[in-house]
C-alpha cells in the first residue's frame, strides 16, 4: 500500500468511528426509561435517571429524559430545567393525536409536522394547541409526575 492509499485509508476509518460514535450518543438520549406508577396515579422517577457521566468522567445532567409505563398511550418527556426545577409534556400530538418525537427542545410530530418548543408550545402547525403538562413535584430524590 502506498502513502497516499494509506492516508486515505485511515481518514475513512477516522470519520467512520466519529460517525458510529455520534449515532451511539444519540441513541442514549433518545433511551426511553420505565418508571412505576402507584395507585394515586403518580409516576415516581428517581431524580438520578437524569445523571450520566461526561467526556470527562464527570457526573453531569441530561436536558431531559423520556419515560414510559404500559398503562400510558404515550410517553412523557421531562426537561430539567435548572437544580430543583422540572417540566413534563405529555407526548400526544394536540392536532391529530399522534406521538410525538423528541429532539432536544424540539418536539416534532411525523404525521403532519407539527412541532412544539419544551415548554409544550405550538411552534409550527397544524396543531394549535399547547401540548398537555403534567405537574411535576419533588419528593426527597424522586420526581413524581401527576397523571390525572
Ligand atoms: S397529528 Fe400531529 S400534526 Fe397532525
Amino acid at each position: 500500500m502506498d502513502r497516499k492509499t494509506f492516508i486515505r485509508n485511515c481518514g475513512k476509518t477516522c470519520l467512520g468511528m466519529i460517525t458510529i460514535s455520534t449515532t451511539l450518543q444519540g441513541c442514549s438520549w433518545s433511551q426511553q426509561l420505565t418508571m412505576p406508577i402507584n395507585g394515586n396515579n403518580v409516576m415516581h422517577v428517581p431524580v438520578s435517571a437524569f445523571l450520566y457521566l461526561d467526556d470527562k468522567k464527570k457526573e453531569a445532567y441530561k436536558r431531559f429524559i423520556v419515560v414510559r409505563n404500559e398503562r400510558l398511550n404515550y410517553p412523557i418527556v421531562i426537561y430539567r430545567n435548572s437544580v430543583g426545577e422540572f417540566n413534563a409534556l405529555l407526548l400526544r400530538c394536540s392536532h391529530q393525536y399522534n406521538e410525538l418525537s423528541v429532539s432536544g427542545e424540539l418536539l416534532t410530530c411525523p404525521a403532519h409536522g407539527s412541532e412544539f418548543n419544551s415548554s409544550g408550545e405550538v411552534v409550527n402547525g397544524p396543531a394549535e394547541d399547547k401540548l398537555r403538562t403534567l405537574l411535576v413535584t419533588i419528593e426527597s430524590k424522586h420526581l413524581l409526575i401527576h397523571l390525572s
